[in-house]
């Protein structure tokens, strides 16, 4: 019977890198279909996010910047307008299409009730 032992040990050891290569393919695809991901190496969390994406040009609480950019705290905007911007950009915006989901959800809510 020892060709019985051999042809168990092949089918042994390709059923282990069978599951080995599953989970790597599970790990990839889970990292980019988390709806959470914000994308670009950027944090999820609100207000980390808009400090790194956002604040360089809207100031660090939304003040704005006379004449340059508007502002943001204080003026209750829809969140789906924000949202509408954060995807789409504008003239002198930029578009930010890797935030999504969750994320993009919490930045515009977040944005919204800047006080
Ligand atoms: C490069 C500078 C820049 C960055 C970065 C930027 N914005 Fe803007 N944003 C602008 C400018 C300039 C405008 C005014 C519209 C225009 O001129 O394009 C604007 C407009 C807006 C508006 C519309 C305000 C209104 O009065 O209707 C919202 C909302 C907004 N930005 C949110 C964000 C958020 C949230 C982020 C971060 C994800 C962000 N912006 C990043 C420059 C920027």
């Amino acid at each position: 019977m020892k060709g019985f032992r051999i042809l168990n040990k092949i089918i042994a050891v390709g059923f282990g890198l069978f599951a080995m290569a599953l989970v790597a393919v599970l790990l990839i695809y889970g990292q980019g279909f988390d709806p959470a991901s914000s994308g670009d190496g950027l944090p999820t969390e609100a207000p980390e996010l808009y400090q790194q994406a956002c604040a360089q040009c809207h100031g660090k609480r939304g003040e704005g910047v006379v004449n340059v950019t508007p502002t943001l705290r204080g003026r209750g905007l829809p969140p789906e307008r924000i949202k509408a911007q954060i995807q789409k950009g504008s003239v002198k915006m930029p578009a930010f299409p890797f935030i999504q989901g969750e994320t993009l959800e919490r930045l515009a809510r977040y944005v919204s009730g800047l006080k």
